[in-house]
C-alpha cells in the first residue's frame, strides 16, 4: 500500500510524477474552503508525511488537524511561516533545501547590488526609449569595487555572497549573534555598527520574530547617503516604511529588493522610486535550482519513508 502524503504547496512537474507513482496523494493545494476542510478531514488522520513551501503557514490550527504527521518536507530555504516550536513538540521533523539554493540566491544578491549601484534598469530604459541618441550619456553612476559590504547574517547564504563580494573587489564585513571562526572578515555585533562601516549593507538572515524589523531606520541613518541597501532574506527583516522614507528623502542611494512585507503585491510606494531595484521574490527561481530543491524534497521523503536519516533536517 502505498504511503499518504498530503501536499500543501506543489513541486515542479518531474518531481510530482515521481510523488503520484509512489504515494497517495492528498492535494490540499488544489483543495479551498469546504473542500479542504473536507479534504483535511479525511486525509489528517491517516497522512504521515506533508509536502510544502516557504510559502505555506503550519500553524498549531494546523497542527491540530494533523494528528499522525511527523515529517513536513519543505521545498525551500526559509520556513518562518511555520512554528517550528509546536512541530517539535509534536515529535514532527522538518526538512528544507537550503543546501541547494545558495548559489543562485548570491548571484541574485550581486546582481541587485550591481544593478542598483549602475543604475541598470534606467540604463535599459534609456537606451530602449532613444533618450541615448536625444539626450546624450545617461548620468554617471556608482563603483562597487574598492568600497565595503556589510552582510547582515553570515549563514550558508551570507558566506556565498561574501565570496562573490570579494570577487568584485569588496571588503567584506559582517554581524551576527556570534564571531565566526573561519574567515578574516570584520565582525560587528550589531547591524548599526556594520552599517555605519559599510557602503552597501546586505540582509541574509533568516526571517522570522527574531529577526523582524533588524535593519531599523537607525541602521538606514547609520549607512548614509551614498549607501545601498539590499535584501535578498525576508521582508520581516528590514523596517519597510523607514526604508521607503530612507530612499524617497535620498538618506540611502539606493537599494536592490527581491522580498517583501506584503507579497506578492509590494507596496506600490517602491514603484514610484527610481533609486530602487526590484525583483519579484525570485532569488531561486532558476530551472536549474527548482530542480534541486523539488528533488531533494523528494530524496527526504524517501529516506523519512525508508526509516533513513533525513538528508536536510531542521529540528
Ligand atoms: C527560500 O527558499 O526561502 C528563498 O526565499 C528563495 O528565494
Amino acid at each position: 500500500m502505498k504511503p499518504d502524503v498530503i501536499v500543501a504547496y506543489p513541486l515542479r512537474s518531474r518531481q510530482m510524477a515521481v510523488l503520484e507513482e509512489t504515494y497517495t496523494l492528498h492535494r490540499l493545494d488544489l483543495a479551498e474552503g469546504e473542500e479542504r476542510d473536507a479534504l483535511l478531514q479525511k486525509a489528517g488522520p491517516i497522512c504521515t508525511a506533508l509536502v510544502c513551501n516557504g510559502h505555506v503557514t503550519i500553524d498549531e490550527a494546523l497542527l491540530a488537524k494533523l494528528p499522525a504527521l511527523k515529517l513536513a518536507a519543505c521545498s525551500s530555504a526559509g520556513y518562518d511561516q511555520m512554528d517550528v516550536e509546536a512541530m517539535t513538540r509534536r515529535g514532527i521533523k522538518l526538512t528544507n533545501t537550503s543546501e541547494v539554493l545558495c548559489d543562485d540566491v548570491a548571484d541574485t544578491a550581486l546582481l541587485l547590488m550591481l544593478a542598483a549601484r549602475r543604475r541598470l534598469p534606467e540604463g535599459d530604459r534609456y537606451v530602449r526609449s532613444g533618450d541615448w541618441g536625444r539626450k546624450g550619456m545617461m548620468p554617471l553612476t556608482t563603483s562597487t569595487s574598492g568600497k565595503r559590504a556589510g552582510i547582515v547574517g553570515l549563514g550558508r547564504i551570507g558566506m556565498a555572497i561574501a565570496r562573490r563580494c570579494e570577487a568584485v573587489g569588496l571588503t567584506v564585513g559582517y554581524s551576527g549573534r556570534t564571531k565566526k571562526a573561519g574567515n578574516d572578515f570584520a565582525y560587528f555585533d550589531e547591524p548599526v555598527k556594520l552599517a555605519n562601516w559599510a557602503d552597501i549593507l546586505i540582509a541574509a538572515t533568516p526571517g522570522g520574530a527574531s529577526t523582524e524589523g533588524l535593519i531599523s531606520a537607525e541602521v538606514l541613518n547609520a549607512l548614509g547617503p551614498t549607501g545601498s541597501f539590499i535584501n535578498i532574506a525576508r521582508g520581516t527583516v528590514v523596517d519597510e516604511p523607514a526604508l521607503i522614507r530612507a530612499l524617497q528623502e535620498k538618506r540611502i542611494a539606493s537599494a536592490g529588493i527581491d522580498v517583501y512585507l506584503n507579497e506578492p503585491n509590494p507596496d506600490p510606494r517602491f514603484a514610484a522610486l527610481d533609486n530602487v531595484v526590484l525583483y519579484p521574490h525570485h532569488a531561486s527561481g532558476t530551472e536549474e535550482t527548482r530542480d534541486r530543491m523539488a528533488q531533494l524534497t523528494v530524496d527526504n521523503l524517501a529516506a523519512f519513508f525508508a526509516g533513513k536519516p533525513l538528508l536536510t533536517p531542521v529540528n
